[in-house]
């Protein structure tokens, strides 16, 4: 940090663009394991949010990871800097006033509360795609469980590499069993409140 001197007193700050936005910006951070079903969900979120009008950004760790953390791999240690440099860029869309929908599996509590603090326990909104690991196996959306098993991906998520589950998220939505449109808005309905400006004037 020798002879860096940052600036973050803009003359646009936060609160002026949020009420450009009409909204509170947060982070609604998606955890879970591989194929839970994060992002499809977080997708869902995005079209019922835009719907009502915000203004929103889905991150997703394998868009992230073909692009600024395409240098990283699954190790704990490339995990927690994805998860570390996904905050710091999270926490510039807050401040553009942005909604942001974090989907990283962000397997340990040292992570998840690394990205917290990143971010600010204010802004950020946890919630756990809680869906068990022989559901996630089961479908196997992207054939990795199977190349997993058979040995030919190594430190994957739940098979031999931990997944630690959290334990007082924000928000605790079990998908097995559930629609999508039920997990949707559950979720919806959570976080109106925390993002409508219009509610609290
Ligand atoms: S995290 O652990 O660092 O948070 P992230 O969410 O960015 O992971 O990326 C997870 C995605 O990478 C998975 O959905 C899967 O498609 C892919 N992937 C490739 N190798 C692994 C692995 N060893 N463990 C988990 N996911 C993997």
């Amino acid at each position: 940090m020798k002879n860096i001197h940052p600036v973050f007193d803009q003359i646009l700050g936060r609160q002026d663009k949020e009420a450009i936005l009409n909204q509170k910006s947060i982070a609604l951070w998606f955890t879970g394991l591989s194929g839970s079903g994060k992002t499809t969900i977080a997708r869902h979120v995005e079209g019922e949010l835009a719907k009502r009008g915000f203004f929103t950004q889905v991150l997703d760790g394998d868009n992230i990871r073909s692009g600024i953390n395409n240098n990283l791999g699954f190790s704990e240690e490339d995990r927690h800097e994805n998860i570390r440099r996904i905050a710091e860029v999270t926490k510039l869309f807050i401040n553009c006033g942005v909604i942001t929908l974090n989907c990283f599996i962000s397997p340990t509590m040292k992570m998840r509360s690394l990205a917290r603090s990143i971010i600010s326990d204010k802004n950020f909104f946890e919630i756990f795609v809680d869906t068990p690991l022989d559901i996630c196996e089961q479908r196997d959306v992207k054939g990795l469980y199977k190349k997993a098993r058979a040995g030919e991906i190594k430190h994957f998520t739940g098979i031999d590499s931990p997944f630690e589950e959290p334990r007082n998220p924000n928000l605790h939505v079990k998908t097995h069993g559930e629609t999508i449109e039920h997990c949707t808005s559950v979720i919806i309905d959570a976080i109106l409140p925390i993002i409508s400006l219009r509610n609290t004037k």
